[in-house]
């Protein structure tokens, strides 16, 4: 039921703050708070020394946040491959690794594929899924459901950002566990997370500004995504998003890739989207955007307003989100990607929920 909704995509990126906020009270322990995951794990954050995630498109780029998240606040070191390449790869895995796999349907063919290789190996095996009665859920040891409901829509959304605050919940109990983030730390990241649904609330507002937008990107043939950080990902997922659903080639990239081939593509005619909150990395990514904007590339930047005052150039659209802590930007900021893409794809007269040649779960190679 899509209820008042035209598409289920638009119902589902709706229910984002609903969902998230229904996931992270699941692990976190809000009169405490602190983080909360069950108390018998099958591996010990304190002795695992790697963790390996492996998954395939958006889950992909959600586990790509969280590698940013466990090695920040957990001194944890994260590879993080594509399923479909871990598994022919024959990565050597060490004793006391963890293995977390990332899946919405849980069925991924490659993603499960993996999961046996891992499991061959001797690997710990963690699964974030959001079908708890799946075979990647059967086979692991341990399962962190994301509580996303139904998916339906083929472009995931509210699974990702689902995912999201699954994968930050481990990564702040991984680092309360090894002794890298204080009693205080965990509960300042805590108070980060239980913001999430109003944030999330809020940049649903931006709707209207991103419709509008959406009309001038439709005339593009490719768009391209820069972000630095944990925005990097999301610039992937923003531009997976809107290949998926839209049919225009774009591209996510790490801003400080810009110099080192894509800025040979920036012209009049590229929209460019910038995801940059006003955080550590700010600066830098602002750098990359001036270089845009002397090529005659048409920005639209995705900042708070301490960002749009700080970035002094005549953006062509600036979409301001409220002012956030930094951990929560990825999650957050999914809203206004994913709104960005579904309004170009209802421009151009695609068929959102099902776009073409996609299915919604590939459970073959
Ligand atoms: O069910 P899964 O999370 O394992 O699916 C992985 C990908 O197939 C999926 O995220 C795909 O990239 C989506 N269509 C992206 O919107």
């Amino acid at each position: 039921d899509k209820g008042n909704f035209r598409h289920f995509m638009a119902k589902e990126i709706h229910e984002q703050p609903e969902v998230v906020s229904h996931t992270l009270a699941r692990y976190l322990d809000l009169n405490a708070m602190t983080t909360r995951l069950p108390d018998d794990l099958p591996f010990d954050f304190r002795t695992l020394n790697r963790i390996a995630i492996s998954a395939c498109g958006t889950a992909f780029y959600a586990g790509l946040v969280a590698k940013y998240w466990f090695e920040r606040f957990a001194r944890l070191p994260v590879d993080i491959d594509i399923a479909s390449e871990f598994r022919y790869r024959e990565m050597p895995l060490e004793p006391d690794g963890l293995s977390l796999f990332v899946s919405q349907s849980g069925e991924t063919a490659d993603t499960l594929a993996s999961l046996r290789y891992c499991k061959g190996e001797g690997q710990h095996i963690a699964a974030i899924v959001n079908v708890e009665e799946s075979t990647i859920a059967r086979e692991s040891d341990v399962i962190f459901p994301t509580l996303a409901g139904p998916e339906i829509g083929v472009a995931s959304t509210k699974a990702f950002t689902c995912q999201l605050a699954v994968l930050t919940a481990l990564a702040i109990a991984a680092g309360r566990a090894r002794g890298h983030l204080s009693e205080e730390d965990e509960r300042k990241l805590v108070e980060a997370l239980v913001e999430i649904p109003r944030f999330a609330a809020q940049a649903l507002r931006l709707e209207p500004q991103i419709e509008r937008l959406a009309k001038t990107f439709s005339h593009a043939s490719d768009v391209l995504y820069l972000g630095r950080g944990t925005s990097y990902p999301l610039a992937m997922e923003g531009a997976l998003k809107l290949k998926e659903i839209s049919y225009i080639h774009a591209e996510g990239y790490a801003a400080g890739e810009l110099k080192h081939g894509p800025i040979a593509l920036i012209d009049e005619t590229l929209p460019v989207v910038v995801i940059a909150p006003y955080d550590r990395i700010f600066d830098k990514t602002v750098s990359n955007m001036q270089e845009v904007a002397a090529r005659g590339g048409r920005i639209v930047l995705m900042t708070d307003p301490k960002g749009a005052e700080a970035a002094s150039i005549d953006a062509l659209e600036t979409l301001v989100l409220p002012d956030m802590p930094a951990t929560i930007t990825p999650i957050v900021y999914a809203l206004p990607v994913q709104l960005l893409a579904y309004h170009v794809a209802v421009f151009m007269g695609t068929d959102v929920d099902q776009p073409r040649n996609l299915a919604k779960s590939v459970t073959v190679e």
